[in-house]
């Protein structure tokens, strides 16, 4: 199947929508005993240390998600700032121990389920205190795994098409999904999920990757393949699915030639296939470097505007650090109903949906934002439309909507309990007419990235969050006529804390 052929993407996308999608099973039972081990292990390779250096360097999470002012595109980073960002996208926050299951690893980002399938990668030139090589970030030992040594990026430019940020840069970071750590729970979904928790991902990389000042790009464009090869990957368990270069070199890479490698790594405990999850991945697969170069645009949204508009309130300036707030960051396991106020909710909104660069959009959402609002002080319960341009919301309905809220949220206390609901919806005919499949893949990621923002800014204004899953046709009538059409891409759930009891 070709990424031009998007009648893969709506088998996959209906196919798998709660409740009871047909790729689901309804009968599928998963025990957290069953949960892999949510790193990839590689065996005798030589490693090189990182440092873990958490020193807050004074930049807030709210300005650091938002802002892209001050950037340095030749910044290079050195070997302590690469082991920060990769510890602030993904590394190791918190042990938690649970009755039964022991002590469990919880990571800088949000991740479904907390299976972590989500790995990174590093294509570096020599750089501060690093050869260059290929790399694989290990994170449980806070270590690169070298993959191979010398400077291999031309091979990344090439699958992009020499996309220029990707061709300048002397530090290429590399996501990929590991399907069955995730599919063991969430069978077929599972590619939805692989987009949503590198998005949470991203959102750390691309803010940390701020607050140093260092200039990154979010690429969904490139041979699939050829990735797989410099890195080594068996396309049927773990698939490269974004590429973020960083900062800007002179130091052009060389033409070198590639070996084939065959290390010894453990990726998934599992051997489980969802032959869905990998003809989705291969319907939006890019099979050239002319078809990269010919799918590569940025689109720009048209949205449709409303006469009533109710303005938001004003930005909050928080002084916490983003290092201590990725730290502080978990998912709210349990809400007080207490509202939250407006401008808590506008600055939320606003830091967090100022859009990305990328080679899909010039810094703009891709997604519509809707919510339902349960309580928010100096705001009318109802449902939402979110104009950003007007920094402004259309009301769509009024009155007390919680049990639609918790309904929409899988019928989950959290959705009911927290102060709002925000979903991030898409007209995926229209993503798919412009992007082929491959479309999926980026309004997933773009709505993932944006609610990561939103996860970084609740907590630093000492509120909670959660991701949640959802009835993807309910949310749709439920939000309709302003709706119809429109796919839910991600759903997140915002409110104050509820303090344990005691306090
Ligand atoms: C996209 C997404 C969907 C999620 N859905 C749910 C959900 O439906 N219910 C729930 O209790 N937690 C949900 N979570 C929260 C995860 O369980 C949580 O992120 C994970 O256990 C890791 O914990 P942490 O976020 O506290 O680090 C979701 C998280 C994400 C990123």
């Amino acid at each position: 199947m070709l990424n031009h052929e998007t009648e893969a993407t709506w088998h996959y996308h209906n196919g798998t929508k709660h409740p009871n999608g047909m790729l689901l099973s309804r009968f599928h039972v998963y025990h957290p005993s069953h949960r892999p081990t949510p790193y990839k292990i590689y065996k005798n390779v030589p490693q090189v240390d990182l440092v873990l250096d958490k020193t807050p360097i004074g930049i807030s999470a709210l300005d650091a998600i938002s802002t892209s002012d001050n950037i340095h595109n030749d910044t290079i980073p050195d070997i302590r700032t690469l082991g920060r960002i990769l510890y602030f996208s993904s590394g190791i926050t918190k042990k938690i121990k649970f009755k039964g299951l022991g002590e469990m690893d919880f990571r800088a980002a949000s991740c479904t389920g907390a299976l972590y399938h989500i790995e990174i990668y590093l294509v570096c030139s020599d750089l501060p205190g690093l050869g260059a090589g290929v790399y694989h970030f290990d994170p449980k030992h806070m270590k690169l795994d070298i993959i191979r040594l010398g400077d291999f990026r031309k091979f990344v430019s090439n699958a992009t098409a020499e996309e220029p940020s990707v061709t300048k840069s002397p530090a290429i970071l590399v996501f990929t999904d590991v399907f069955s750590r995730n599919s063991i729970k969430y069978q077929s979904r599972e590619y939805r999920h692989a987009f949503w928790d590198c998005g949470t991902i991203l959102a750390n990389t691309l803010a940390i990757t701020s607050a140093h000042k260092i200039s990154s790009k979010v690429i969904t464009g490139f041979v699939d393949s050829s990735i797989c090869n410099l890195l080594g990957l068996d396309i049927n368990e773990e698939a490269p699915i974004t590429i973020v270069p960083l900062g800007e070199s002179s130091q052009e890479a060389p033409d070198l030639s590639l070996q084939e490698i065959n290390l010894d790594a453990i990726a998934s405990d599992y051997e489980i296939e969802y032959p869905e999850v990998n003809a989705m991945h291969e319907s939006s697969s890019l099979l050239t470097e002319t078809e990269v170069a010919s799918w590569r645009h940025q689109i720009t949204t048209q949205r449709t505007e409303s006469a009533k508009l109710i303005p938001l309130g004003g930005k909050i300036k928080v002084q916490e650090p983003l290092e201590d707030t990725i730290i502080r960051r978990g998912s709210t396991r349990k809400f007080s109903l207490e509202p939250i106020t407006l401008d808590q909710l506008s600055t939320i909104l606003n830091q967090a949906t100022s859009g990305i660069n990328s080679d899909f959009a010039n810094h703009e959402l891709l997604s519509d934002v809707y919510m339902i609002v349960n309580a928010v002080e100096g705001l009318e319960s109802g449902s939402y439309h979110f104009v950003k341009e007007k920094n402004a919301l259309e009301q769509l309905r009024k009155g007390i909507l919680r049990h639609a809220s918790g309904n929409l949220g899988l019928d989950q206390d959290l959705p009911y309990d927290a102060s709002v609901t925000i979903f991030f919806m898409i007209n995926l005919d229209k993503i798919l007419e412009h992007f082929g499949n491959r479309g999926y893949r980026v309004v997933q990621l773009d709505a993932a990235i944006s609610a990561g923002r939103m996860y970084l800014a609740s907590y630093a204004l000492g509120l909670g969050s959660t991701g949640l899953t959802f009835y993807d046709d309910l949310v749709t009538n439920f939000f309709s006529p302003h709706a119809v059409n429109k796919e839910t891409m991600f759903l997140i759930a915002i409110g104050k804390k509820e303090k344990p009891s005691g306090f």
